[in-house]
C-alpha cells in the first residue's frame, strides 16, 4: 500500500514539475546574467551601480520617474558611492520649483541633494498623455515589484525583435518584445549600442547598458542589501559558535549524572 502510494506521489511529482517546465516555456524565462549581488556573500559593484545611474539619467529618465531616491542616497554607503561633490554636481542639473518667493510667486531652483530624483512629468496624466496613454511607472522598487526581478527587467531591455511573429497584431504604439506579458509593451526599445558614452570610458554595448542599468535599478530597490547580507553572515557564525558551545555544555552538564 506504502509504496503503492509513494509510486503516485512520485508520479504526481513529476508531472508537475514537467508541466512547470512546459510552461515557462510559454512564458519566455528571463535570461540571467551574473549578477554580483547575487548569493549571500553578494555586493554590488560601484562602477556598475555608477555606470547604470549615467544610463538611468541619460535614457530612462525622460519617461521613468524614481520618486523614492533621493540624490543623496548616491553618496551613501551600499550604493553607487560617488563623491559628495559629484552627486551635488549630478543634482544641480536637475530643476525643482521652489517657493512661493517675498512676492508670492513659485520659482525654479537647481536640485540639492536632498531633493528626490527628480520626475519627468508634472503628474501622472501628463506622462500618459505624452505616451499614447500608457504611464511608464516609477522605477524605484520595479526590480522588487515584478517577478524575475532582475533578470526580468534586463531581459525585457535587451527583448526587442524586428521582425514580428505571424500572429501577434500590434496595435499603434506596441511593441513586440519577447519578454514583456503577450510578448507586448507599450515602451519602444530604449537601449541601443552607443546609446551613452560612459565617463570611465567602458564601451556601451546593448548588454552593458542593460545589465548596468538593471543593477542600478536592483539597488534603487534595495539599498541596504549588503547591510543585510553582512550582517545575515554575521548572525549565522555566531549561531554556529553557540551551537558548539551549547553541545559541550550539554555534554559537560550531563557527563557525571550519565552513570
Ligand atoms: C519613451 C519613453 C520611455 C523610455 C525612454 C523608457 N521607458 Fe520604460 N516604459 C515606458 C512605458 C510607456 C512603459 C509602460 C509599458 C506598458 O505598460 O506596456 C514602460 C515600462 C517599463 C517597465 C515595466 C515593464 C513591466 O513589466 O510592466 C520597465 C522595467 C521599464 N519601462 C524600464 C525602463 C528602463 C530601464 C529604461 C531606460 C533604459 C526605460 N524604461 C526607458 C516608456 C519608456
Amino acid at each position: 500500500m506504502i509504496k503503492r502510494l509513494s509510486i503516485f506521489l512520485l508520479l504526481l511529482a513529476h508531472t508537475v514539475s514537467m508541466s512547470f517546465v512546459f510552461a515557462s516555456e510559454e512564458m519566455h524565462v528571463p535570461m540571467q546574467p551574473d549578477w554580483s549581488f547575487q548569493g549571500p556573500l553578494g555586493k554590488f559593484d560601484r562602477a556598475e551601480l555608477q555606470r547604470g545611474y549615467q544610463v538611468y539619467t541619460e535614457v530612462c529618465s525622460s519617461c521613468h520617474s524614481m520618486d523614492l531616491v533621493s540624490y543623496r542616497n548616491l553618496v551613501q554607503e551600499g550604493g553607487p558611492e560617488f563623491s559628495e561633490k559629484q552627486a551635488k554636481a549630478m543634482a544641480a542639473m536637475f530643476e525643482v520649483e521652489a517657493g512661493p518667493d517675498a512676492d508670492g510667486e513659485m520659482f525654479m531652483r537647481p536640485a540639492i541633494l536632498s531633493d528626490k530624483f527628480v520626475s519627468p512629468w508634472k503628474n501622472e496624466q501628463e506622462g500618459r498623455i505624452s505616451n499614447g496613454g500608457a504611464y511608464p511607472p516609477d522605477l524605484s522598487v520595479m526590480v522588487k515589484a515584478r517577478s524575475g526581478g532582475a533578470d526580468y527587467v534586463y531581459s525585457l531591455l535587451l527583448g526587442y525583435e524586428d521582425e514580428v511573429p505571424e500572429g501577434i497584431i500590434l496595435d499603434d504604439g506596441v511593441y513586440y518584445n519577447v519578454y514583456a506579458k503577450n510578448q507586448r509593451i507599450a515602451m519602444p526599445q530604449v537601449i541601443y549600442e552607443d546609446g551613452v558614452e560612459y565617463t570611465d570610458g567602458t564601451a556601451a554595448t546593448e548588454v552593458q547598458m542593460a545589465k548596468d542599468v538593471t543593477a542600478f535599478l536592483a539597488w534603487s530597490a534595495e539599498p541596504k542589501l549588503e547591510e543585510r547580507k553582512r550582517i545575515g553572515f554575521k548572525v549565522i557564525v555566531y549561531l554556529i559558535i553557540l551551537s558548539f558551545l551549547l553541545y559541550f555544555t550539554n555534554k559537560r552538564i550531563w557527563r557525571d549524572t550519565s552513570h
